[in-house]
C-alpha cells in the first residue's frame, strides 16, 4: 500500500506532462547528465535550487546541507565537489545561502541542541572571524548579516580545497559564486564570484 499515494499521483501527472511536450526527455536524460553547475545550498524545503533557477532536470548538480556549509573535511560535500568538477566538469559552482536561514539563527544563541551544535560551530567560527562587524547590530540584522558572511566564507572554503586548486592549476575554466535568496520575495542576488586564484 502507498502510504504517500498523492505523490506517487502527482508524480506520474508531472512524468505524463513532460512526456507530452516532449517525447524524448526521460530517455536522453537516462544516456547522459551534463551540467554545467553545482549547487551548494541549505536544505531548508523554501529554497529548492531547480525551481528557484528555472532549471530543468539534468541542468544542475545538487549539495544541500543545513545551512550551506562547505567544511574541509566533509567527504559527502567534497565527493560531490570532485564528482561535479572532475568527472561532470561544470563550469561554475554556486553556494547558495538564504536570508532567514534557521541553521544561521541557531549559530547565534546559546540553546543546546545536541548532535548539530557540532555542525553550528562552523558558522559560529565565522561569527568568530568577524565579531567586529556585528558590533551594534539588533537581532535581525545580526542573522541577515550572518548569512551573508557564510555565503563568503564558504566560497573562501570552495576555493581551498584541493579539488577547486587543481582545476584552476590546470587551467580549467571554472567559477566560484556566492548567492543569497530571500524567502520574502524569491529573489536571488550576487554576492562573491571568484574564478581564479586570489
Ligand atoms: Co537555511
Amino acid at each position: 500500500m502507498k502510504t504517500l499515494k498523492h505523490l506517487f499521483d502527482r508524480n506520474s501527472e508531472w512524468a505524463s506532462s513532460i512526456k507530452k511536450k516532449d517525447p524524448d526527455f526521460f530517455t536522453r536524460l537516462s544516456k547522459l547528465q551534463s551540467p554545467e553547475y553545482l549547487w551548494i545550498g541549505c536544505s531548508d524545503s523554501r529554497v529548492p535550487a531547480n525551481q528557484i533557477t528555472g532549471l530543468q532536470p539534468g541542468e544542475i548538480f545538487v549539495h544541500r546541507n543545513i545551512a550551506n556549509v562547505v567544511v574541509h573535511t566533509d567527504l559527502n560535500c567534497l565527493s560531490v565537489l570532485q564528482f561535479a568538477v572532475e568527472v561532470l566538469k561544470v563550469k561554475h559552482i554556486i553556494i547558495c545561502g538564504h536570508y532567514g536561514c534557521g541553521g544561521i539563527q541557531a549559530a547565534l544563541d546559546d540553546q543546546e541542541r545536541g548532535l548539530i551544535d557540532n555542525w553550528l560551530r562552523h558558522i559560529k567560527d565565522v561569527v568568530r572571524f568577524n565579531a567586529e562587524k556585528f558590533e551594534g547590530l539588533d537581532e535581525e540584522q545580526k542573522v541577515d548579516l550572518l548569512c551573508e558572511l557564510n555565503v563568503k566564507e564558504q566560497v573562501t572554503n570552495i576555493c581551498n580545497t584541493t579539488i577547486v586548486k587543481k582545476a584552476w592549476k590546470q587551467g580549467n575554466d571554472l567559477t566560484v559564486h556566492g548567492w543569497i535568496y530571500s524567502i520574502k520575495n524569491g529573489v536571488l542576488r550576487d554576492l562573491d564570484e571568484v574564478s581564479a586564484p586570489r
